[in-house]
């Protein structure tokens, strides 16, 4: 691999050359070691061990004067690291709201870390623009939202709605008759923002960034499922942002969007939808009605890291008319070359200089096509059903209506103890939450590898775990 022509003094030259000698090796055993980790998810305890998780005091140590080989780097990576993540790729991790990452997806992913495409425009990378584009297409489709909706990759579902959120202030504000792009809100006509008292903690922290206030937005009352209460609405007057939601983080219901979405838009008002993972239901013929009319919003905050199984981090900011998102997104500069023809991503998102992350989302469409996309749905939320009765069966409360992948359950005053149980037993995971007042276990199937079978283990697992914690007395009969 040597450059004949380099000076042989050329400072750090040998790093180079021997950064390029041992790559193949290095690829291959990092290809190696991936694989390794993965099949010990069906066996391994989900959460990492305490022997583990002291290991990584190993890595604290001041930055080195000299590095070490690449390859010794990966084996203390794979031999400290590996250990101690929880394993949320496998197919028993029923936390937060995660999915694990489709084999499709982390394929693609590799590759596409190879080829290092910044994907910020056309110029720099032909094909991510591509795949970044068809994907977007691809989504809107899936989801059933109008022809024509413009969209971006970014973060998460904060940051989507955070982008869309930027849309909508400033589409409001201009029909207002101020110039909100350029001028700020200093001296703004002040924008009313109306949501659900149900809605995720990440809407106010987008509505902060964007400077409409994380705690200036009148709260709606909602229903025993979190699903704002389509009565008595409130009269809107001026420019007004209405946030609904697809998919309560517990219990997973959705508002009702036709009531809603109609009295807003009778008022001028922009409807933005966090679905953070609930807009998935439109991919599914047997579960769409619960999204009903969620198409008819203004814009949508989704994710591809949680229900498609892309890895981290990838939200999808959608917005009907692409000319609002391109008017709050975009950055000119002389030394820009962007194609006024070509959708071009660092335009109609937050970000510059961007991976393309449409790649992993094209990739896990195209290897499940429509068809394995809503199985993938269905799937995990029969499997939602199964543990919410299983778990009535065996005299808990489950709190929710079950209509998609969330159960959240009260084991009464051991709950707390149960959920640290459950998690120090290995089998599966599952987090705490408070749903209306009571302290519960919430679990979210999201990974496209759960298994009926692993289902019935973890079933089993839990209520073994919260029936040593709870007298006869205390479950329903
Ligand atoms: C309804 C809802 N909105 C927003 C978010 C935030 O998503 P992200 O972590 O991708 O920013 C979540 C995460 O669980 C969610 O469930």
């Amino acid at each position: 691999m040597s450059d004949p022509t380099s000076p042989p003094t050329e400072p750090g030259a040998d790093s180079v050359r021997e950064g390029l000698r041992q790559r193949d090796d290095l690829l291959a055993d990092a290809a190696e070691r991936a694989r390794r980790y993965l099949g010990t998810l069906g066996t391994r305890s989900v959460a990492p061990s305490t022997r583990a998780l002291d290991e990584l005091t190993r890595l604290e140590h001041p930055l080195p004067e000299h590095g070490s080989t690449p390859g010794a780097v990966l084996e203390q990576l794979d031999r400290i690291g590996s250990p101690a993540t929880v394993a949320q790729a496998g197919p028993r991790y029923f936390g937060f709201v995660t999915g694990g990452t489709h084999p499709a997806a982390l394929a693609a992913a590799w590759l596409a870390n190879a080829w290092d495409q910044n994907n910020a425009l056309y110029a720099m990378s032909p094909v991510g623009n591509a795949l970044d584009r068809i994907a977007i297409d691809w989504v809107i489709d899936a989801l059933g939202l109008p022809n024509g909706t413009g969209g971006a990759f970014v973060t998460g579902a904060t940051m989507a709605s955070a982008t869309a959120l930027a849309a909508a202030r400033d589409h409001v504000l201009t029909e207002a008759g101020w110039d909100a792009h350029a001028d700020g809100l200093i001296g703004a006509p002040a924008v009313q923002v109306i949501t659900g008292a149900e809605a995720h903690t990440t809407v106010s922290k987008a509505l902060g960034i964007v400077g409409l206030g994380r705690s200036r937005a009148r709260l709606l009352p909602t229903d025993d499922q979190g699903r704002i209460v389509a009565r008595n609405l409130p009269d809107i007057d001026g420019p007004t942002v209405v946030i609904l939601q697809a998919g309560n983080v517990n219990s997973g219901c959705s508002d009702p969007f036709p009531e809603l979405i109609e009295w807003a838009h009778a008022a001028g008002a922009w409807v933005h939808v966090d679905g953070a993972f609930g807009l998935w239901a439109a991919a599914s013929p047997a579960r769409r009605r619960f999204v009903v009319g969620v198409d008819q919003a203004d814009s949508w905050a989704t994710d591809g890291h949680k229900w498609l199984n892309v890895s981290y981090d990838c939200g999808i900011a959608l917005v009907r008319d692409a000319a609002d998102l391109r008017a709050a997104a975009r950055s000119d500069a002389p030394y820009l070359v962007t194609e006024e023809s070509v959708r071009e991503p660092m335009h109609l998102s937050p970000q510059s200089s961007q991976r393309a992350r449409g790649i992993e989302v094209w990739a896990v469409l195209a290897a499940l096509g429509r068809q394995g996309l809503a199985e993938l749905v269905d799937r995990t939320c029969d499997h939602a059903q199964r543990f919410a009765a299983g778990l009535d069966d065996a005299g808990f409360s489950v709190l929710n209506d079950v209509e998609l992948n969330q159960v959240v359950v009260d084991f009464g005053p051991a709950t707390d103890e149960i959920v640290a149980a459950v998690q120090a037993e290995g089998t599966c995971w599952a987090g705490p939450t408070t749903w209306r007042g009571r302290r519960a276990m919430r679990l979210s199937v999201s990974c496209w590898a759960t298994m009926s079978s692993d289902v019935e283990r973890s079933l089993a697992t839990i209520v073994s775990i919260a029936q040593a914690h709870t007298s006869r007395e205390e479950r329903q009969p």
